[in-house]
């Protein structure tokens, strides 16, 4: 059974009372965070999975957080399926799903203190969505200081929100161990994304050219950072219903755009523009 929870005391409540009751069992009472934002998919279950083998407690969270969404963004059209997410949580064996309202986690509104991301931040998806980082590290840190997790689990999907997070616990020596996994994909290769949901059959068709280019840039990456620019966008023009935002070449450590005579493991990024819907993807090569 999942215990559906939308108040900061009673959630703390709950998990000291599991704690005192694994300890009872011998268990250490260790607690994973999943948050989400909800429309829950097999990515966000594969996040479950795993944090069920870390953990002897596992609470998602569910928080579609205005923080992160700027003026004209989607904040009203994010998908709302609650009933739907407490039954997947359910049969997937999730004890407690932590979902407050806006007014329980900003009571006066807002949040006058917020986690500012850094120069990252600003790049890529923080270039399009401006100030939605410190939004999301804001919650993040929010999150964390309510559920006090020792392990907290984000999707590969999201590689600029991983890596941020990975640096604000990191800077800030947040005791938390932060665990990232891989994206789970489609049978066509298009990553499950809460938003996949709102492209109509022809956009979903032309979506996948999204990890086309993914394959692209793999399979170039042996002749060099400009030949996997070019191969990435010579495919990405072959599907008009597709719009490229940015496709990147990055420093998995740093996030900064390699140089073009870079050589060794990276990362490519690539945002791009369905109809109304914005999805994003990324994956590893290695430029020979
Ligand atoms: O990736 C998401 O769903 C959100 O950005 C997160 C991490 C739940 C913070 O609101």
């Amino acid at each position: 059974m999942t215990v559906l929870i939308d108040s900061i005391a009673e959630l703390r409540e709950q998990l000291a009372q599991a704690a005192a009751e694994a300890a009872m069992n011998g268990d250490a009472g260790s607690i994973a965070l999943v948050p989400t934002m909800g429309a829950l998919h097999d990515g966000h279950l594969a996040l479950v999975e795993r944090a069920q083998e870390l953990a002897d407690i596992v609470v998602v969270s569910l928080f579609v957080n205005p923080l992160q969404f700027g003026r004209g963004e989607d904040l009203d059209q994010y998908p709302r399926t609650l009933d739907d997410d407490l039954r997947v949580l359910r049969d997937a064996g999730v004890p407690f799903l932590f979902a407050p309202s806006a007014a329980a986690m900003y009571p006066r509104g807002g949040s006058e203190t917020r986690v500012t991301a850094g120069g990252v931040a600003n790049t890529f998806e923080g270039r399009s969505r401006p100030g939605h980082f410190d939004g999301v590290l804001t919650v993040v840190t929010k999150l964390l200081n309510i559920v006090q997790p020792d392990v907290v689990l984000f999707g590969q999907k999201d590689a600029q929100q991983a890596f941020l997070v990975g640096r604000m616990i990191e800077n800030l020596d947040l005791p938390v161990r932060q665990e990232v996994v891989e994206t789970v994909r489609d049978d066509d290769g298009l990553a499950l994304s809460s938003r996949n949901r709102f492209l109509s059959a022809d956009e979903r068709r032309a979506a996948r050219v999204i990890p086309t280019i993914l394959e692209a840039a793999e399979s170039s990456a042996d002749r060099g950072v400009d030949a996997v620019v070019a191969a990435a966008q010579s495919v990405a023009m072959g599907e008009r219903l597709v719009e490229l935002d940015y496709f990147a070449v990055v420093d998995p450590d740093t996030f900064a755009a390699v140089p073009d005579d870079h050589r060794g493991p990276a990362q490519v990024l690539i945002a791009a523009r369905v109809g109304t819907t914005r999805l994003i993807d990324n994956g590893r090569v290695l430029i020979g």
